[in-house]
């Protein structure tokens, strides 16, 4: 296991990520102004360090596409159902398109009427919600971004796995450094658990049990068993707060129908709740700035507990991740590329270089 801990990583720019992935699912029928979507937010992922969502999940999307259960061609319809709120029908197409039209939409009504809300059902796995927030960042608005996913979590007091860890997301412009909450219900997101699996990983014991129930390092016999919430009932509570305005409100699949990203066998009809707001409803957009680079100081230069070297605002990691990475490259492991190529000679596009 040591052994496979340290194994070798492959540097690759992201501009190179993009160019490679897009060209796989045009090969796989993907219209080309949707590869560069779906690339993109892959790599968004990746260049965030959130490596358990970027563009290692390529394989399984395309094994969907092949199996006929994910539209490869398919673009979502946008209706307005009152002036501030439009209802998405994703036609069973990639989750990352319906979420980017629908914070597209939220955002431009948010500009005239203040607040702008988007509801999408017949989604698909729209991977690090992060991506979305950081959309409606970059148009100077607030944000929440709920979806719901495949059942992986037991709810509290339960045994059976019935609920997704769908995130929770949410976020603010604060000058360089904005606030972006991006979290799983879980003690860890689900993801994290495959990504070990592939990297020949252990995983901590509190994270999963296995299918007896008990604790486990094993991503493998995690992954038959169930997932853990994150303090307790408090948890299981915000992944059904997800279903109730992703899954029951939009119309799409709930609770536990939703099909895991991973099966190729049916259709997941995954649900998304989007919202973006106005930060300057209240007081100039200067104050608002202001109160939020103030609050960012408060947060990070806090007198530290013992041990702790610094502390960070959320998001700000990942912020820093991406600045490092943009620079020296994102680090797969090797097996992750040879996977993804043997994706890419499937339909003859090149290698990526190992
Ligand atoms: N699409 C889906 O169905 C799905 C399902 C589950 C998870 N996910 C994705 O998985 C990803 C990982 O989720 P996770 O819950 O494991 O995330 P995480 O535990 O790594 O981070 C959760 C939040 O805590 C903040 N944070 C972490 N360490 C911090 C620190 N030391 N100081 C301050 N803030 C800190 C992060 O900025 C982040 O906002 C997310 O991007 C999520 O969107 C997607």
């Amino acid at each position: 296991m040591a052994n496979a801990q340290q194994a070798r990583r492959v540097v690759i720019t992201d501009k190179n990520a993009r160019a490679f992935v897009e060209k796989i699912l045009v090969a796989n029928g993907v219209p080309s102004e949707n590869a560069l979507i779906v690339a993109d937010c892959l790599v968004q992922a990746d260049l965030r360090g959130v490596d358990s969502h970027g563009i290692n999940r390529i394989p399984s999307y395309m094994a969907r596409i092949r199996n006929g259960v994910l539209s490869a061609s398919a673009s979502p319809l946008v209706k307005q159902v009152t002036p501030a709120v439009v209802q998405i029908d994703g036609q069973n197409s990639f989750g990352f398109l319906g979420a980017k039209i629908g914070m597209e939409k939220c955002i431009e009504m948010a500009s005239t009427f203040g607040i702008g809300m988007a509801s999408v059902k017949g989604s698909n796995h729209f991977g690090m919600s992060a991506w979305i927030v950081q959309q409606a960042v970059d148009a100077g608005m607030m944000s929440l971004v709920f979806t719901n996913s495949s059942p992986a979590l037991p709810v509290w007091g339960g045994k059976e796995k019935l609920i997704g860890v769908s995130p929770i997301a949410c976020g603010a412009p604060a000058g360089d450094m904005p606030f972006i909450l991006d979290m799983a219900p879980s003690v860890a997101a689900r993801g994290k658990i495959y990504k070990a699996k592939r990297r020949g990983e252990k995983i901590p014991l509190d994270w999963a049990l296995d299918a007896q129930g008990r604790p486990t390092d094993d991503p493998a016999a995690a992954l038959e068993g169930v997932m853990l919430p994150m303090g307790g009932p408090k948890g299981s509570a915000l992944a059904i707060m997800m279903d109730v305005f992703s899954g029951v409100f939009s119309g799409a699949a709930f609770a536990g129908h939703v099909t895991n990203p991973y099966d190729p066998s049916k259709p997941a009809d995954v649900g998304h709740f989007l919202v973006a707001i106005k930060p300057d409803l209240f007081m100039s957009m200067k104050e608002f700035e202001d109160r939020m680079q103030y609050l960012y100081k408060r947060v990070t230069e806090s007198e530290k507990a013992q041990g702790v070297e610094q502390i960070f605002f959320p998001g700000e990691i990942e912020q820093r991740v991406r600045r490092e990475r943009l620079q020296s490259g994102i680090p797969y492991a090797e097996a992750e590329i040879e996977a993804l190529n043997d994706e890419a000679l499937k339909v003859g596009v090149s290698p990526l270089p190992t």
